[in-house]
């Protein structure tokens, strides 16, 4: 029998981390990335330049099924991933709080969460995956061998968040990310499809009062626990 590929499932909140614990655990393990908020913040970002509105649901599921995108590494540990949209590299723009808000939005239908899952499912591919997301544990990648739900305060994830974008040079004021990142876990918490929650079977992390350092052994200790 072939040998199963493992998945690393990494759902939590906005800001609580896991975009650098995944980079970390990936380049670790040398294993892919699958950063499938970066897909619904396409889908966003797609239906904006086309003019689709947010209320078009057949619209919006044709938008993502017809989707030019490609993901390359930039060998830079910093900005590891450049995002393309039709050929053209579009990271910048969809690292915007509002591409996060826009695809909050679209997050909640249930068809256009239908017609991504085989997408997100075909970045499993050998020596392993770590997968980034909401829903990762929940319903993608169900069969996980490691599930992780990383949180931490609201308060800590609008700080990190804050200097993260300030970091990128990207302009943001620390109130307005406060509140945008309140509705952001309203909205995913509270959405009938695949609301964001802790699978049964994953390992909750708070990530409130440790550092990136603290937190990454932690995870590691899980991943070196289950995939033994
Ligand atoms: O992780 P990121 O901030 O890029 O995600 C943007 C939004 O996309 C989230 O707030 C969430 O609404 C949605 N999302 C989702 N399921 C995922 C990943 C992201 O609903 N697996």
């Amino acid at each position: 029998m072939a040998k199963p590929i493992p998945v690393i499932a990494i759902d939590g909140p906005s800001g609580a981390g896991k975009g650098v614990i995944t980079q970390r655990l990936a380049m670790f393990q040398g294993y892919n990335i699958l950063d499938s908020g970066a897909l619904y913040r396409l889908i966003g970002l797609a239906a904006r330049r086309e003019g689709v509105d947010f209320g078009n649901r057949p619209k919006l599921v044709k938008l993502a099924q017809g989707l030019d995108i490609s993901f390359f590494g930039t060998g830079d540990p910093e900005n590891p991933l450049s995002i393309r949209l039709a050929n053209e590299d579009v990271t910048r723009e969809l690292r915007a709080d509002e591409a996060g808000v826009d695809a909050s939005k679209i997050a909640t239908i249930g068809e256009l969460r239908d017609a991504i899952r085989g997408l997100q499912r075909s970045f499993k591919q050998p020596p392993g995956l770590v997968a980034d997301g909401r829903d990762m544990g929940t319903v993608v990648f169900q069969e996980a061998e490691v599930k992780i739900f990383l949180t931490a305060s609201p308060e800590a994830r609008a700080e990190r968040r804050y200097k993260q974008l300030k970091d990128k040079g990207i302009d943001v004021t620390l109130s307005a990310l406060s509140l945008s990142i309140h509705e952001r876990d309203k909205r995913d918490m509270g959405r009938e499809i695949a609301p964001l929650e802790p699978s049964t079977d994953a390992v909750i992390i708070d990530s409130s009062a440790m550092t990136i350092d603290q937190v990454f052994y932690r995870v590691l200790a899980v991943v070196e626990e289950r995939l033994d």
